[in-house]
């Protein structure tokens, strides 16, 4: 009896065994939760960038469309576009995630710039002073007129609250609002 017993057991495991290496279900359940910062492209070069922080291992391979798998989490030289991100284990199943690497002008990417440095807390990372967040590019783009009447002209009162923008940092605003203020100028 208690043998019979041990035998259906061994069959149910093998079965099972069996049903997990079907090739449909083999990668089921694969999901990571990939997480990355990216740079964009800049002024027309293809020097946008990708880091894969989550996850990381030494049995995972990363690649980025259809391009060859590596080790390194890291990838540089990048054309503005779209990107699926795989991300591979050693079984060779994969997950992936898809985001786009945009391309600034070299006005925009100066304008940005000065906002990352001197606009936090209170208007970055979901800091909305004044009602005004920062954080996406289409924000920036949309209130040109504001970030420069408060910034360079200081209408009513100057931004940030605590101290003026340097002349040249001032330039930076002026330059990119004559040239279009578009992400592309
Ligand atoms: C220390 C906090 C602080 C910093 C840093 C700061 N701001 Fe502000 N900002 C405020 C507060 C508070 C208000 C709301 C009061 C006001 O409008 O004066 C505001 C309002 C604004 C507004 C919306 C009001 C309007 O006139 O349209 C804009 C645009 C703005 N800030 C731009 C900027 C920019 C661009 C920077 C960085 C160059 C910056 N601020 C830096 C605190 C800050």
């Amino acid at each position: 009896m208690k043998r019979i017993f041990v035998l259906s057991m061994l069959i149910s495991i093998l079965v099972a065994g069996c049903t997990k290496q079907d090739s449909t279900d083999r990668c089921a359940g694969t999901n990571y939760d990939i997480q990355f910062t990216k740079n964009p492209a800049i002024g027309g070069v293809n020097n946008g960038s990708l880091s894969i922080f989550y996850p990381r291992g030494d049995t995972l391979r990363y690649q980025l469309n259809n391009g060859a798998p590596q080790a390194n989490p890291n990838f540089s030289g990048l054309a503005p576009g779209t990107y699926l991100i795989w991300v591979i284990n050693q079984k060779g199943c994969s997950d992936t995630i898809s985001t786009t690497i945009e391309a600034y002008g070299p006005k925009y990417a100066a304008v940005k710039q000065l906002i990352a440095g001197y606009c936090g807390p209170c208007h970055l990372n979901g800091g909305a002073s004044g009602g005004k967040n920062l954080d996406t590019d289409a924000s920036i783009v949309s209130s040109w007129d504001r970030i420069r009447l408060r910034c360079v002209n200081g209408t009513p009162t100057f931004m940030p609250q605590n101290g003026q923008l340097t002349t040249v940092d001032k330039q930076k605003i002026t330059d990119w609002v004559n040239a279009g203020h578009r992400i592309s100028d």
